[in-house]
């Protein structure tokens, strides 16, 4: 039996962003509200990774043992110096700004497992080509925040190149509810250990796509209007404070002019249409910016591709077998463990000779016709010039009739 994770998920503990000049909340949302949902979503696994914090994962363990359907695995979403990491089975924060290789250190010490979230995205910040040299136990190839199209097919690639070597995940990176069931990671099995045991193994599947644009702008509606209020309450003195909700702590800590610029700012998002303008401009520059990247990643598979020369050669029936051997004499072989790897199709050829010329078989002015085999094969460039004066040497015929076509070997395209 396959059951299913959300291995990325924040909650109102992943605090405030600082995006540029943007400050808003990460999430409003409470751990419990998240284990909810995740219920609904038919999820047998939650993996809570707040932006360095780990309360809300706590907490969202400590809520969940009244369920037998639903196992939390303490997670955090680290920001190393090099980029963000996501750690899984933790008995205790991981602290942030120390270099990746220590990071993963700390958290293989605890006993927990340390994957790559979103690890070519162009806008968060991440792994990129460190995954090759550190010691992840996964990445992400689905993630449910990124969808701009490169960050993921990217992942995938790399993946790919790469079997055996990392387990696969697919996370909703969901800050709203809004945002989580779309995509998740499936193993065999059905509680956190079996999910444990998966990824050691390699075997989690990555199922899933990234929520849509719409799920997006009613998670920014949400934040923002979630923040209006507590700015309101703040405002008014009536915010009561809570040491559990750092949100609140924010709220109450800033100056009364910024809670006031805070709440002009948020009024003017929430006026129709600006979540949709905003969220609809956002989309735009993503498709852009991942559309000249996905050419770039096109152009660089071309140049990766390794290639080869297709020959075909027309000879008289009774010259097949010695054309063969001869060719086969000269190239270095393209498929281990085989020689000798020609393709023959019978045709008919047929020539007119003129005055002059030496024909193997007929005579001048007279149209004349012969059984040839048409072999066809593959060579790597480095044999080419060899194979075709081989070819020369041993036809039988004045003018052999020969076709070479570049291609490309198919191995070196997966
Ligand atoms: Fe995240």
């Amino acid at each position: 039996m396959n059951s299913k994770a959300d291995t990325h998920v924040h909650t109102y503990y992943s605090g405030v962003s600082n995006y540029k000049v943007l400050r808003f909340p990460e999430s409003i949302i409470k751990p419990e509200v998240q284990v909810e949902r995740a219920r609904k979503n038919g999820m047998n696994v939650l993996c809570i990774t707040d932006h360095d914090a780990v309360k809300g994962a706590f907490e969202a363990q400590k809520y969940a043992k009244k369920y037998d359907d639903i196992e939390i695995v303490v997670g955090e979403e680290v920001t190393s110096a090099d980029g963000e990491v996501l750690a899984y089975w933790l008995n205790e924060l991981v602290p942030p700004g120390l270099p990746i290789e220590e990071t993963i250190d700390i958290i293989h010490e605890q006993g927990g497992l340390a994957v790559a979230p979103h690890p070519f995205s162009f806008y968060v910040p991440c792994l990129r080509d460190r995954i090759f040299d550190l010691n992840l136990d996964g990445i992400e190839v689905i993630n449910g925040g990124h969808v701009d199209h490169f960050t993921n097919t990217k992942a995938q690639q790399v993946f790919k190149e790469h079997p055996g070597r990392w387990a696969p995940f697919s996370g909703s990176d969901a800050h709203s509810v809004y945002t989580t069931g779309y995509n998740w990671t499936e193993f065999e099995g059905s509680g956190a250990e079996d999910f444990r045991t998966a990824i050691e193994n390699k075997k989690t599947i990555a199922c899933g796509q990234p929520a849509p644009a719409f799920a997006q702008v009613q998670w920014s509606i949400e934040v923002v209007m979630g923040a209006q209020k507590m700015l309101l309450k703040a405002l008014a003195g009536t915010l009561e404070p809570d040491e559990d909700n750092p949100l609140i702590t924010k709220m109450i800590s800033i100056s009364d002019v910024k809670k006031i610029g805070g709440l002009i700012g948020g009024f003017f998002y929430l006026l129709p249409p600006m979540p949709f303008l905003a969220e609809f401009a956002a989309t735009k520059w993503l498709s852009r910016k991942s559309h000249a990247l996905l050419n770039e990643l096109d152009t660089k598979f071309q140049m990766d591709r390794e290639q080869v020369f297709k020959i075909c050669v027309y000879v008289p029936v009774e010259y097949s077998d010695k054309m063969m051997d001869a060719i086969d004499a000269v190239i270095e072989p393209l498929y281990p463990g085989y020689r000798r790897a020609f393709s023959i199709t019978e045709v008919t050829g047929t020539w007119k000779p003129l005055k002059g010329s030496h024909p193997y078989k007929g005579r001048p002015g007279k149209i004349e016709t012969a059984q040839e085999h048409k072999i066809e094969f593959i060579v790597k460039e480095n044999d080419l010039k060899r194979v075709l004066l081989k070819i020369r040497e041993v036809h039988p015929y004045e003018e052999p009739m020969i076709d070479v076509s570049p291609t490309y070997a198919w191995k070196s395209m997966l």
